[in-house]
This record gives C-alpha cells, sequence and structure tokens, in this order.
C-alpha cells in the first residue's frame, strides 16, 4: 500500500456502477488499487464500457449483474464475487433511482420499485457483506478494518423532498440503515458510512442541468456555483474505504457544494 494506492489488495464491489456515480465511484476505487466488481441491473454495454476503462489503467474488474432488490440475484453475485477476487473488502451500496410523481398520483410500483433498490437493495447486499468480512476474519495485513461498508445516500436523507417522497423516505431510511449497523457492527471492525452527494451530473437529474436555464435554476440552491461530478464522490469513497479513515464509523460526509447550507439564507432571515 502506497499513497498513491491505499486500496492495494482489496476488492470492492459498487452496485449500479455501469454509469453515474457509481462509474464515478468504481473507477476511483480502481485507481487506488482496489479490483472491482461492477454491477449492474441492465445496461451490460455500460458496465463492460467501465470494466474495459478500468482494465486499461492495469487493475483488475469484472462485471456481474444483479438486481440488488432481489435476494437470490444478490446472493448469486456475491458467490460470484468470491469465487473470482477470494474475498470482498468493501461494498458500496450505490444503486439508486427515482421514480418521481406528485404524492397523491404516485403509484404502489413507484413506492415499492424505489424502496425495493434504494432500501432493500442496500440492506440485502449489506447483510451478504457482513457475512463475508466474518466468514474472512479480519486480517491486520488487509486493512485495519474487517471490511467497510459505504452508503451512497443523498442530502435527501435530510432534506425533505416535495414530489419525490418515496425517494426521501428511501433515503432517510438509509440513514438509520447506516448508523444502526454501524452501532451493531464497530465491536467486529466493520466500519458502515455513507456519503451524502447533492447534485452531481448524471442521468437521474439530467433535467435539472442539461440547459443554460436548468443549470441556472439549479445553482440558486448550490452555494459553492458548481453542479458535481461523479469524480467529486469517488475521491470521497477512495477516502472512506482506505485507512486513512480508520476511525470514521456511523457517519455521512456530505458532498454536495454546500447544498445543505440553507443557501436561501445567504441573504435573508
Ligand atoms: C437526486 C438528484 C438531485 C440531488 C439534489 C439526489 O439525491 O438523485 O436528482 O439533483 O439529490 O437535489
Amino acid at each position: 500500500m502506497t499513497k498513491d494506492t491505499p486500496l492495494k489488495d482489496q476488492v470492492a464491489l459498487v452496485t449500479g456502477s455501469s454509469s453515474g456515480i457509481g462509474e464515478g465511484i468504481a473507477l476511483a476505487l480502481a485507481a487506488s488499487g482496489a479490483s472491482v466488481v461492477v454491477n449492474y441491473a441492465s445496461s451490460k454495454e455500460g458496465a463492460e464500457r467501465v470494466v474495459q476503462k478500468i482494465r486499461d489503467t492495469g487493475s483488475e474488474a469484472i462485471a456481474i449483474r444483479a438486481d440488488v432488490s432481489d435476494e437470490e440475484q444478490v446472493l448469486e453475485m456475491f458467490s460470484k464475487t468470491i469465487d473470482h477476487f477470494g474475498t470482498v473488502d468493501v461494498l458500496v451500496n450505490n444503486a439508486g433511482i427515482q421514480k418521481d410523481s406528485e404524492f397523491i398520483d404516485m403509484t404502489i410500483e413507484q413506492w415499492d420499485r424505489v424502496m425495493g433498490v434504494n432500501l432493500r437493495g442496500a440492506f440485502l447486499c449489506a447483510r451478504e457483506a457482513v457475512k463475508e468480512f466474518i466468514r474472512r476474519g479480519f486480517d491486520p495485513l488487509r486493512s485495519k478494518a474487517m471490511g467497510k461498508i459505504i452508503f451512497v445516500s443523498s442530502v435527501h436523507e435530510v432534506i425533505p423532498w416535495a414530489g419525490h417522497v418515496n425517494y426521501a423516505a428511501s433515503k432517510g431510511g438509509i440513514m438509520l440503515l447506516m448508523k444502526s449497523l454501524a452501532q451493531e457492527l464497530a465491536p467486529q471492525k466493520i466500519r458502515v458510512n455513507s456519503i451524502g452527494p447533492g447534485a452531481i451530473k448524471t442521468n437521474i437529474n439530467r433535467s435539472a442541468w442539461d440547459t443554460p436555464e436548468a443549470e441556472a435554476k439549479l445553482l440558486k440552491l448550490i452555494p459553492y456555483k458548481r453542479v458535481g461530478e461523479p469524480a467529486d464522490i469517488g475521491s470521497v469513497a477512495v477516502w472512506l474505504a482506505s485507512d486513512e479513515s480508520d476511525y470514521l464509523t456511523g457517519t455521512t460526509i456530505y458532498a454536495d457544494g454546500g447544498m445543505l447550507l440553507y443557501p436561501g439564507f445567504a441573504t435573508g432571515g
């Protein structure tokens, strides 16, 4: 392990990493020396593109398809990962979707699908990762922790979001899932933390930034006056996965250009 490769010999599984923030995280972990499992639900092409990018830089990667809301598929993904790489050191629970609707029109399908991927999927993957950490055991030569779990939450784990109640409820749920897990697993040297991204340029929020008018409106919510990039989240994930952050557990790091700073109060109140 060196300063440039703090994740050398670590195996990381990143859910939903065929595009967007997950891709940014997978690339950053690989650039820091980790071998990476690029999980995807539907975009085989996207996942293979990310795997190729990683291999081009000299790190190892494989793509594995699994819908994280499906228990059987999650179990299969972990057994394939362990067959291929021997173990898992870092789980990044990134897979997440939005199915937006005004509340009175929200369907049970919109509610269940968002909860299924964002919350149930995070639970299922975390459970399998913990089983594997315990099976492998603590090895101080690998890392100071027996394992690391990183949730990709959102500023909407604390900022209410009208028109997106299923999404905000799922992220609020992730916050206490993360903290309760951190409390339960700390004695076993398993660290559990979250990253809370603000507005990051990906497909999930394309309409909020892909025209100058939309971007100008979005920037009113961002004191730092820049819409984030997936790499802004990747670098935080590297630090949270590495021993550099060994004393952190149960914490959300918000990477949001100041979105949580009540921007409306900059000139008022
Ligand atoms: C959402 C994006 C949104 C951002 C800031 C994220 O969690 O997925 O659609 O732009 O929060 O509001």
